[in-house]
């Protein structure tokens, strides 16, 4: 079966264990406890085929930063995760990857991920800030929550999309 490394980056507690956790073991965590790095490996059918897929979660706290640059330089396709109720973990999640895009040269296929939206009942400021960088990116949005699985398998799916058009 093809393999995709996938590597699930962002700020601290916006719910990047939370996601991977409920794509590969199908439960939510409740307690933050913050990574440093885990790896994780899932077999998933997508539009009728198989696909291996291993889950590099990385360190949202900075003092990892070394180590989640390269997990990213190892990805095939990335997940970028912010708290749509934490409007900085928005800013967060752009000043890490424009500073890690500027130093390499191949495009890494990226999906833009509002996680917690459980928590928001109407659209708001992280909203409408996503839908701007998505554009200013040119990358699929997709809101999530970890708690209820909404959006989760669709949004590794939008990424294995994106790394088998790039
Ligand atoms: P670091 O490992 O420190 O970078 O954090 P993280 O991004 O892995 O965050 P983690 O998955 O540990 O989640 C942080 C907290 O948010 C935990 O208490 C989770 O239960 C909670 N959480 C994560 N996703 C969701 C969600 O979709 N909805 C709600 N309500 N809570 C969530
Ligand atoms: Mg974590």
């Amino acid at each position: 079966l093809p393999k995709y490394r996938i590597v699930v980056f962002g700020a601290s507690g916006v719910g990047k264990s939370a996601l991977t956790i409920q794509m590969t073991h199908q439960c939510f965590v409740e307690e933050h406890d913050p990574t440093i790095q885990d790896s994780y490996w899932k077999e998933v059918a997508l539009d009728n085929s198989g696909y291996i897929l291993n889950v590099l979660d990385t360190a949202g706290q900075d003092i990892y930063r070394d180590l989640r640059d390269q997990c990213l330089a190892a990805g095939d396709g990335v997940l970028g995760v912010f708290a749509l109720d934490d409007p900085s973990s928005l800013d967060q999640l752009q000043q890490i990857w424009s500073t890690w895009r500027l130093k390499q040269k191949q495009p890494l296929p990226l999906v833009l991920v509002g996680n917690k939206c459980d928590l928001v009942t109407r659209a708001g400021d992280a909203h409408t800030d996503a839908a701007i960088l998505t554009h200013k990116w040119g990358v699929p949005f997709i809101k999530t929550s970890a708690k209820t699985r909404q959006g989760v398998e669709e949004a590794f799916a939008l990424l294995v999309h994106e790394i088998q058009r790039a």
